[in-house]
Order: C-alpha cells, then sequence, then structure tokens
C-alpha cells in the first residue's frame, strides 16, 4: 500500500510499505478516508526528535472499517470511525482513570507513558497517512461516526486537534465569563479559541504573527494579538485595563520564535506567566520535549527550559501540561458538530490526494500564507 515515509530532515516520500494487517486479535484494520497533517508531525519533519528514518507518519486519521479482529465486538466492518492518535489499552491505571493518552501499556519503550501512530518516542505504530491503519485494541480506541460523507472535514478534526485545544482550556480551568488569552494561531490554537468561545468566555485573545491564522482567529469571534506589531503581553494587558486575563493556552510549543523568527523555547511560558492574573490557569498543549537536538543551548537539549518560574510561584498560577486524552472529549465534540454547535472544519485550507504528501508538508513547514491545514485523501 501507499504511504508516507520520513526520510529523514525535511524530506518525506510516498512510497509503497508492507500492507497493514490484522497482527493481534484485537486489532481493527481502517481504510483511510482523511489523514491530516499536523504542526507535531513538522517537529519530526524538521529533524527536531529523534524519530527513526521510515517511519510511516500520521496520526489524525478517520476512515471506514475493512477488517476487524476475532475478537473484536463492538466495531464492525463497514462503521464510519475517527482514530484518537492516543493508543490505549482502556484497562490499565491510568486508562481506567480517564488518562488514555498517558496508558501504561501499549508504549513498550522503557520510562514512556502513552502511545501514538507514527511519532517519536510513542511506540513502534505505524501512522495512518497511508491507504489502510492497523488499530490496537480498536473496541476501545475506535469512535463511531455517523455513516456517509458528512461533516467530513469538521470529523477529522476529532482524532486529535479539536480535543487537544478543548483539553488546552480544560487544563487552564477555564471557566465560563473568562478572559481567555491563547498562544499561538496554528490549528490547536484556533481549536483552543473555539473551544473558549464554545464553553462561554467572554473575550478570548489569539496570539500569533501570521495574518491569514490570526484572521481566521477573527472570523470566529476571537480578538487577533499581532505580536510582529508589540508585545503581546502588553497589547493584551491594555485591552484588559491592566487586569490580565483570568486563564491563558500555549499552543505554539518548544519552537517558541520571536518576531525576528528567532527561537526561544521560554517565551511563551514566560508571556502567559506575565499575562495571566494571580491565581489563574495555564492549559500547556504545545510540544515540549526532553529531548532537542536542535536547541541552540546545551539545557534545552536536554528539555531543560529556563521559564519564570519565580513569577508563576508568586503569583499562585497553576499549570497543565501534556498530550490530550482525546477520549475523554471526542464523543462530545462529535455531538456538537452533528448538532450545528461546532464546526472545526473552519481552518482546512487544502485537501490534497496523498500522493501529493510531500508538496503539503514542504509548504505547511513553511507557514506559507494560506497553508493554515492540510488534509491527505488516500482514496482520491
Ligand atoms: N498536547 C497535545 O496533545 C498536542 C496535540 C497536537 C499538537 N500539539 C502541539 O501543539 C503545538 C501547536 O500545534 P499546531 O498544529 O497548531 O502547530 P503550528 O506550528 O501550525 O502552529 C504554531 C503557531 O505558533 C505560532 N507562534 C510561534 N511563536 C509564537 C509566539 N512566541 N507567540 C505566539 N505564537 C507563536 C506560529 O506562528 C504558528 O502559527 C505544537 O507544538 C504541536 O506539537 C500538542
Ligand atoms: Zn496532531
Ligand atoms: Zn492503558
Amino acid at each position: 500500500m501507499r504511504a508516507v515515509v520520513y526520510r529523514g530532515p525535511n524530506q518525506v516520500e510516498v512510497t509503497d510499505v508492507p500492507d497493514a494487517r490484522i497482527e493481534r486479535p484485537t486489532d481493527v484494520l481502517v481504510r483511510i478516508t482523511t489523514t491530516n497533517i499536523c504542526g507535531s508531525d513538522l517537529h519530526m519533519y524538521e529533524g527536531r526528535t529523534s524519530v527513526e528514518e521510515g517511519t510511516v507518519f500520521g496520526h489524525e486519521n478517520m476512515g471506514v472499517v475493512e477488517e476487524v479482529g476475532s475478537a473484536v465486538t463492538r466495531i464492525q466492518v463497514g462503521d464510519r470511525v475517527s482514530v484518537p492518535f492516543n493508543i490505549a489499552c482502556g484497562t490499565c491505571r491510568n486508562c481506567l482513570s480517564g488518562w488514555t493518552s498517558f496508558c501504561l501499556r501499549t508504549n513498550p519503550t522503557e520510562g514512556m507513558a502513552g502511545a501514538a501512530y507514527g511519532y517519536a518516542n510513542m511506540g513502534p505504530y505505524d501512522g495512518g497517512q497511508a491507504e489502510v491503519l492497523r488499530v490496537p485494541y480498536g473496541d476501545v480506541n475506535l469512535l463511531e461516526l455517523p455513516e456517509g460523507t458528512e461533516h467530513e472535514n469538521d470529523f477529522t478534526m476529532l482524532s486529535d486537534i479539536f480535543p487537544t485545544g478543548w483539553h488546552g482550556t480544560e487544563l487552564a480551568g477555564m471557566r465560563e465569563g473568562d478572559d481567555v488569552a491563547v498562544f499561538g494561531a496554528g490549528p490547536v490554537g484556533l481549536m483552543a479559541a473555539h473551544s473558549a468561545l464554545i464553553r462561554g468566555a467572554s473575550r478570548v485573545f489569539v496570539v500569533d504573527k501570521e495574518p491569514d491564522r490570526l484572521r481566521l482567529a477573527e472570523s470566529i469571534g476571537a480578538q487577533a494579538v499581532d505580536l510582529s506589531a508589540g508585545d503581546p503581553v502588553e497589547q493584551i494587558t491594555e485591552a484588559t485595563l491592566g487586569r490580565g486575563v483570568d486563564c491563558g493556552v500555549e499552543a505554539v510549543g518548544y519552537q517558541a520564535h520571536d518576531a525576528s523568527g528567532e527561537e526561544h523555547p521560554e517565551l511563551v511560558l514566560d508571556n502567559l506567566v506575565s499575562v495571566v492574573r494571580a491565581t489563574g490557569g495555564i492549559g500547556v498543549v504545545g510540544v515540549y520535549l526532553p529531548e532537542d537536538p536542535g536547541a541552540r543551548d546545551e539545557a534545552a537539549r536536554q528539555g531543560r527550559i529556563g521559564f519564570d518560574y519565580g513569577s508563576f510561584f508568586m503569583k499562585g498560577q497553576h499549570m497543565g501540561t501534556g498530550q490530550a486524552p482525546v477520549m475523554r472529549y471526542n464523543r462530545q465534540l462529535r455531538d456538537l458538530i452533528v448538532a450545528g454547535r461546532a464546526t472545526p472544519g473552519f481552518i482546512v485550507s487544502h485537501e490534497l490526494p496523498l500522493e501529493e504528501a510531500a508538496e503539503g508538508y514542504a509548504r505547511f513547514d513553511a507557514r506559507e500564507d494560506g497553508w493554515t491545514k492540510v488534509l491527505l485523501r488516500p482514496g482520491a
């Protein structure tokens, strides 16, 4: 079958790989209808992770069930499904308490909790930027969708970024009526802003420097803050009459940079500590890694990020972090889509056949104007 394979920094290739097959009785094979390129894939694409060459990328997957293993009872051939990016066993201590993103069983890497498809350090699982995906523990992991093709571009956000954005607001302890600052107007930041507005935020400030992304934030009723026009903390502090916001979401990650493009991994954390009021919450869904081979200094290469912990403590703030447990939210978010209350597909800018993935990666990675979210269609 055809799949998107990592060949080294800034290189992916669509090529033939062995067909996905049922390996364990609890497996399900899903024929992929839509698979998205994620900002997380770009960390690997740019050579900023320890991912191995030859890895099939793709953790934002949906499709139609093609085959089920002999122990699968709930999911049936022909079901239209969303595949959460987390691979969970469903029965370990973390899964049972709702933290499927920290499953204790599915990642064989020593010391790592949590597994995902086609991702550095997240276990030996091929990604879904391919014709067919093997889903372990299919009964546990798959979310059923209404049959047909309706809402495809909305439902395809259920595997990762819509639940991740929602999780950011949850980690921040957001409540209705809050003023919220979201750093990053990439797909994850835009989903966090969409979530905050659905959840009844008073005002949502979205910070970035890419004009097309800021325009999308405005299109859903958020207030754009252009960091290239001046310090975003000052802009938001002024707009809130000196109070700052009630809570904030970090949707940028360790490759955060200033207006000139220079990287400062602590920059957004510092900005959030400054702009969130005392006792407010900060939800960090942007990724930080224990090893960053491309970092500028030795500490950051070992994942040590020197942010303003002193002010964080003095302000009595709290912070939540980590990969989102998609299954905690995806059913409700699916139903919000069906009811017409959520439209996460508003960020989709490009729909390409799988064969054009290399171009999609290069242009999305360059944050080319208008390349906000790229969907790949293996069947096209
Ligand atoms: N926790 C999770 O479960 C989870 C899931 C998906 C993605 N992620 C992570 O979320 C982050 C965002 O993902 P994405 O797909 O939106 O990525 P993206 O790279 O498309 O978007 C990041 C945005 O941040 C902006 N940015 C850079 N520096 C900034 C700064 N100083 N202030 C404000 N904005 C700044 C960039 O211009 C860009 O638009 C990535 O780190 C990704 O790995 C986490
Ligand atoms: Zn993703
Ligand atoms: Zn588990």
